[in-house]
């Protein structure tokens, strides 16, 4: 069913993560060995493209690609998943990177981005994508210049050929630069970090919060809480709670909210599930998710339970 779907284009960045798996978080200024190690394709959009593979639907990225050779990896795990990679401009910088920790004994992910002001994609490139090929457009709430522009291509184009893609913006920094981006997406994932660092203590608090910013668009909202699972509010401003679906022990949470924001992309567009019953298979998909390293464990998940 969901191959026979229209793909999703998720626009934003790819990374790589050098992925480094200590007993617990190494003491400053010690020299320790850790105990596995990786590197590996991430990145929001990345990721989320990952996952959306890894459940059967088709995917296109769209993102700047580097000509360095230390990309070489990534080039090859996109096309080793046929993850489509023909609207990217290519950079001959250097990739952005991040080095990343997993402490085994709390199951934290610390991640510090390098990014060296690499290039975004623009909307002049977006606008030669034949829109036409797609049903989703998933964005990353970045460089809001451009990517506004790039919602707005979206919007027309429902306008002028009475199609109906749907538009998600995963929102996780710069709250006052990027709020604009939420006025006209469809949905919006807000994160339990930027929720924090705007002083908002639960999930409630932060849809409630973005509610009154958001007022009059009629943007549905969803705010993952870690283990206390997730709030969602719909257009009409009906609230709902859902629970996380924790797994027996917490492995690796690195990616856990890009795997959210695919299953609840999977479930409102392959099953067409209502809000909260996408943000339960999105809890899910982040659930089982964290129970082991890596991505690949998601293609698991039953999708006929959604
Ligand atoms: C995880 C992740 C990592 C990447 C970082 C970018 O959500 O996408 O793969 O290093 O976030 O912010």
């Amino acid at each position: 069913m969901a191959s026979a779907m229209k793909p999703v284009l998720c626009v934003g960045c790819t990374v790589i993560d050098f992925v480094t798996i200590s007993a617990s978080f190494p003491k400053e200024d010690t020299d320790e060995r850790c105990l596995n190690g990786n590197w590996q394709r991430g990145g929001n959009a990345s990721n989320v493209c990952t996952v959306l593979r890894l459940l059967g639907l088709k995917v296109d990225f769209f993102g700047v690609l580097s000509k360095s050779d230390g990309f070489r990896v990534l080039l090859d795990d996109l096309q080793r998943r046929q993850i489509g990679v023909q609207h990217c401009p290519m950079s001959e910088k250097d990739p952005p990177f991040s080095s990343v920790i997993i402490a085994q004994d709390t199951g934290s992910r610390t991640i510090v981005h390098c990014n060296k002001n690499y290039p975004y994609v623009t909307w002049e490139d977006f606008r030669k994508i034949d829109l036409n090929k797609y049903g989703w457009v998933h964005f990353e709430a970045r460089h809001p210049k451009e990517t506004i522009k790039m919602i707005e291509t979206v919007r027309q184009h429902n306008a002028l050929h009475d199609t109906n893609i749907k538009i998600s913006l995963d929102f996780e920094t710069l709250y006052e630069k990027n709020l604009e981006l939420c006025l006209s997406c469809d949905y919006v994932v807000f994160s339990k970090d930027l929720a924090s660092r705007q002083g908002w203590e639960t999930a409630c608090s932060a849809c409630s919060h973005l509610v009154s910013a958001l007022t009059p668009s009629s943007v549905n909202i969803i705010c993952p809480w870690g283990k206390e699972g997730a709030s969602c509010v719909d257009s009409f401003h009906n609230y709902s709670d859902v629970p996380a679906h924790e797994p027996d022990s917490v492995v690796d949470t690195l990616g856990a909210g890009d795997s959210f924001m695919a299953g609840f992309i999977y479930a409102t567009y392959v099953s067409q599930k209502n809000l909260p019953d996408a943000v339960d298979f999105a809890n899910r998909v982040a659930g089982h998710k964290i129970s082991d390293y890596g991505y690949d464990h998601i293609a698991q998940i039953q999708k006929d339970q959604v």
